[in-house]
C-alpha cells in the first residue's frame, strides 16, 4: 500500500500532462444506459436465488410518550404472516410468542419512529398485517414540534464538526455616516427526498451477513451496524451498486437494514425491507428548520465593519448533531468583527442529520439576503459591495486560503448574466401581470478531505480495473474514478472496468459533504503512480520522461505496447490517501456567483425564476458534463429551498401534514428555467494531487438567496420566511404596499 499525505503543495503531475486527454472532458456517464434502459440494480431490485421475504415496519403515530404493547392478534392470523419483530434496546433472540408483545415500556421519540417490521411472503400481506397491528401507549406528554415555540430554551450544543461559537474583534457599533441591517429569517423543515426510497435486503451465509442496502458512506454505515447487531465489523458485508440519489439522508446507518438483518437472521431466510415514502420522510432523517439572526454593520467608506450569524436549530434530545448555518459566515467575508453562534433546542421531530450542504444551504439563504439587504441601504451595487468585502486571508482565523477566486465569479457572472442593464430600483419592470427583477448572491462551500483507498490493477491484456468502497449516489463516481485511471495509465476509457459501492473492496471515505471523488479520485491516482512508476522501472527511465498514451508507452525514443510491459500476473498497487497538513496549514473552500432573472405575479404573489446562471471556482473540473449536470442540479435545488421546499408539522400532534411527494413541493420541469453553469476551473494545488475540490453540494449554496433577491428587485417587498410562497410574497407585496 502507498500512502500520500495531503502536505505541501503539489506541482505538476501526469495529470498535468494530458497525455491521454480524458480527464476534465465531458464524457459520457459509462452508467447511462445501463440506467435509462433499467439495468442498473438499486438495492431493492437484487433477485435472490432464495425466495424473499418482505418486511414492512410499523411506525410510531404519537409523537410523544411509551408504546407499552403490540397487540398482534388479528396481524399473526393474516395471510402470508411470518412473524413479528419489536423493537427492541439490544435485538431479540426470537419473535415473541403471545398476542400482546413489547418486552418493555418504550419511549417514544417522534410521529414515525419503527416500533416493529412485520414480515410476510409478500409487500402487500405483510403491508396488509402491519395495519392490524395496534400499539397501545402511554402517557400523554404535550409534544414540542415548533422550533418558534422553544427558541427560549436553545442551549449552546457540544462542537460537531464546528465549535458553536465564533467572535472575532470587537464590535464598535453603528457610528458616523454608515448603514446597518439586523434582520430575523426562518427556514422550515426539510427532507432529502432522494428519488429511491431507503430499501435493504439481508441475507445470512454461516455467521456472516450480506446486506445489500442504500448508502453513501459503507465503511461508516457497516461501523454502526456492526454496534447495533452485536456482531464484527468483518462479519457484515454491505453493498450499494448503484445508489439512487442520497443528498445527506444516506450517511449513517438506515433502520430498516437492522430490522432486515435482525429478521433474515432469526427466519433464515433473505429478507427485503423498503420503506415507503411516507417512512422516509418520517423515520429517517430531516434538515432542521432554523431561526438565523443577522446584524451587519458596514464600514464608512467600504466594506463591513461587523458581521453578526446567529442560528437557532433544533433536534431531538440526546443528537449530537446540529445544523451549522454560520459555516459559510466564517469564511466569506472580511469584517473588523465576526460574531458566531449556534443554539439547539430540543424537538419532538425525526432526527434532524446532515442534508445537503449542511449549513451553507440554508445559512446563505439568511447571510446573503441580508447582504442585499445592506447593499440596497448604501446605495451599493450588491456585485460591487461584496467585491469591497473580499478578505485577503481568512477572515476568523487570518490562515490563507488555498485557493480562492471568488471575485472572480462575480465579475464573470455579471458579465454573463447582462447585470449592467439591471435597474437600480426595485419595482421597475413590468411584462402584464409579471414583476421582474434580478439578484445575485456569493456562494462558499467547504471542501473537506478524508482518508480514502482505492485498488488499481493492470492487466497483462493492458486492461485496466479500479475497485473501492466508494459508491455512486447519482454523482458519476464509476465515470470519474476511470477517468483518472485512464489518464494516469494511458489506457483508452473503454479499457477501464470500475467496481465500487461493496465493503469487500478498499475501503473509501465514500460519498458525502461534497468530498467523494477528490478523496477516492486520489486513492486511484496514488495507486496508478505507483504502477507506472513500476513499468518506469521496467524500462530504466525515469517515470516524468515516459509518456503513457492509447495503450502505449513512449520512453528513450521508442514506442511499446503497454500490456507487452506487463507481467503474466498483472500489475497491482493499493493507493491510501490521507488528508496531512495541507487541511490545516490552509483553509479550503469553493466559491460561486449565482444571478437569477425571476418574475413575480402582480395578482398572486407567484414567482417564476425565468433564468440561473452559477460561476463557480471549484479546482479542476473531472468531467465537465457531470459536473455541470451536479452543479445544476445543485441549482434547483435552490429553487426548492427558496421557494417550495417545507415538512408541514401539525403543531397538536407533530406529523409531518405534507408527508409524501404529492404534497413536499420539490422543483419540477416546469419551475426551472434554463441554467447556466460556468466554471473557473481553476486548478487548487493545496488540495490534493488532482487539484480538484468538491462540487456537490456548492449549486445550492448561495442560489436560494440569489432567488429571494431576484423577488425583491422584481417587486420591492422584502420576506425572509421561507420558502417565498405565493401568500407570503402577496402578503409581504401588499405590506410594501401600504394596503
Ligand atoms: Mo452529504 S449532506 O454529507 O451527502
Amino acid at each position: 500500500m502507498t500512502t500520500l499525505k495531503m502536505d505541501g503543495k503539489f506541482g505538476s503531475n501526469r495529470l498535468d500532462r494530458e497525455d491521454q486527454g480524458v480527464l476534465g472532458k465531458p464524457v459520457d456517464r459509462l452508467d447511462g444506459v445501463r440506467k435509462v434502459t433499467g439495468g442498473a440494480v438499486y438495492s431493492a431490485d437484487w433477485r435472490s436465488d432464495q425466495p424473499l421475504a418482505v418486511g414492512y415496519l410499523v411506525c410510531s403515530t404519537r409523537g410523544t410518550g411509551r408504546v407499552t404493547a403490540l397487540d398482534v392478534k388479528l396481524a399473526r392470523q393474516a395471510p402470508g404472516v411470518l412473524a413479528i419483530y419489536p423493537r427492541l434496546p439490544g435485538l431479540p433472540a426470537t419473535a415473541p410468542a403471545g398476542d400482546l408483545i413489547y418486552p418493555q415500556p418504550a419511549e417514544v421519540r417522534h410521529v414515525g419512529a419503527p416500533l416493529a417490521l412485520v414480515v410476510a411472503e409478500t409487500f402487500e400481506q405483510a403491508r396488509a398485517a402491519a395495519i392490524l397491528v395496534k400499539v397501545a401507549y402511554d402517557g400523554d406528554v404535550p409534544g414540542r414540534y415548533i422550533l418558534g415555540d422553544e427558541r427560549a430554551r436553545a442551549r449552546k450544543p457540544g462542537p460537531f464538526l464546528f465549535e458553536p461559537d465564533h467572535l472575532r474583534g470587537s464590535k464598535k457599533g453603528l457610528s458616523g455616516d454608515t448603514a446597518a441591517v439586523d434582520v430575523e429569517f426562518t427556514t422550515p423543515p426539510q427532507t432529502h427526498a432522494a428519488m429511491e426510497p431507503h430499501a435493504t435486503i439481508a441475507s445470512w451465509e454461516g455467521d456472516k451477513v450480506t446486506l445489500r442496502a442504500s448508502y453513501q458512506m459503507l465503511n461508516r454505515g457497516r461501523q454502526a451496524l456492526a454496534r447495533v447487531l452485536g456482531i464484527a465489523e468483518d462479519r457484515i458485508r454491505l453493498i450499494s451498486t448503484f445508489v439512487g440519489g442520497g443528498f445527506g439522508g444516506k450517511t449513517g446507518m438506515s433502520v430498516e437494514t437492522v430490522f432486515a438483518a435482525q429478521a433474515s437472521r432469526l427466519l433464515g431466510r433473505p429478507v427485503k425491507v423498503v420503506m415507503t415514502r411516507r417512512q422516509v420522510f418520517a423515520a429517517t432523517s430531516r434538515r432542521s428548520e432554523t431561526i438565523q439572526r443577522i446584524s451587519l454593520v458596514a464600514r464608512a467608506g467600504k466594506g463591513l465593519a461587523e458581521i453578526g450569524h446567529h442560528s437557532i436549530v433544533a433536534n431531538l434530545p440526546h443528537e449530537i448533531f446540529w445544523e451549522p448555518p454560520g459555516v459559510g459566515t466564517m469564511n466569506l467575508y472580511a469584517s473588523d468583527s465576526l460574531d458566531i453562534t449556534h443554539r439547539l433546542a430540543e424537538i419532538d421531530l425525526v432526527r434532524a442529520g446532515m442534508m445537503r450542504a449542511p449549513g451553507e444551504a440554508v445559512g446563505m439563504l439568511a447571510l446573503e439576503v441580508a447582504m442585499d439587504e445592506l447593499a440596497e441601504k448604501l446605495g451599493k451595487d450588491p456585485v460591487a459591495f461584496r467585491i469591497e468585502c473580499e478578505p485577503v486571508v481568512d477572515p476568523l482565523d487570518g490562515k490563507p486560503f488555498s485557493a480562492r477566486n471568488l471575485v472572480g465569479c462575480l465579475k464573470e457572472g455579471a458579465r454573463r448574466f447582462g447585470w449592467d442593464r439591471r435597474q437600480t430600483q426595485p419595482g421597475q419592470r413590468r411584462d402584464g401581470e409579471w414583476l421582474v427583477g434580478m439578484g445575485m448572491a456569493a456562494a462558499i462551500r467547504l471542501n473537506i478531505f478524508d482518508s480514502s483507498q482505492a485498488r488499481v490493477r493492470l492487466s497483462a491484456d493492458g486492461t485496466v480495473r479500479v475497485e473501492t468502497d466508494l459508491t455512486d449516489i447519482g454523482t458519476g463516481s464509476y465515470t470519474v474514478m476511470a477517468q483518472v485511471a485512464s489518464e494516469m495509465l494511458g489506457v483508452p476509457m473503454d479499457r477501464v472496468t470500475v467496481a465500487l459501492g461493496d465493503t469487500d473492496l478498499p475501503l473509501s471515505a465514500g460519498s458525502g459533504g461534497s468530498w467523494g471523488a477528490s478523496t477516492t479520485g486520489t486513492a486511484v491516482f496514488i495507486a496508478c503512480q505507483d504502477i507506472a512508476a513500476r513499468i518506469a522501472a521496467g524500462l530504466g527511465v525515469e517515470p516524468d520522461a515516459m509518456t503513457l498514451k492509447d495503450g502505449q508507452v513512449i520512453a528513450a525514443n521508442k514506442t511499446y505496447a503497454l500490456a507487452s510491459l506487463v507481467p503474466p500476473r498483472g500489475l497491482e498497487a493499493l493507493g491510501h490517501a490521507e488528508p496531512g497538513a495541507n487541511y490545516q496549514t490552509h483553509v479550503h473552500s469553493t466559491f460561486g456567483a449565482h444571478f437569477v432573472e425571476a418574475a413575480v405575479s402582480a395578482l398572486t404573489g407567484e414567482v417564476r425564476v425565468r433564468r440561473m446562471l452559477g460561476v463557480f471556482d471549484a479546482g479542476r473540473i473531472m468531467n465537465a458534463k457531470l459536473a455541470r449536470s451536479q452543479l445544476i442540479g445543485g441549482m434547483i435545488f435552490g429553487i426548492g429551498g427558496a421557494l417550495g421546499e417545507e415538512l408541514v408539522v401539525d403543531p397538536r400532534y407533530g406529523n409531518f401534514i405534507n408527508g409524501d411527494l404529492g404534497d413536499y413541493l420539490i422543483p419540477v420541469n416546469a419551475d426551472v428555467p434554463p441554467i447556466d453553469v460556468v466554471f473557473l476551473d481553476e486548478q487548487d494545488a493545496w488540495a490534493n494531487p488532482l487539484k480538484t475540490k468538491g462540487i456537490g453540494e456548492l449549486g445550492i449554496s448561495g442560489s436560494g438567496a440569489a432567488i429571494a433577491n431576484a423577488i425583491y428587485h422584481a417587486c420591492g417587498a422584502r420576506c425572509r420566511d421561507f420558502p417565498l410562497t405565493p401568500d407570503k410574497v402577496f402578503a409581504a407585496m401588499e405590506h410594501a404596499a401600504g394596503v
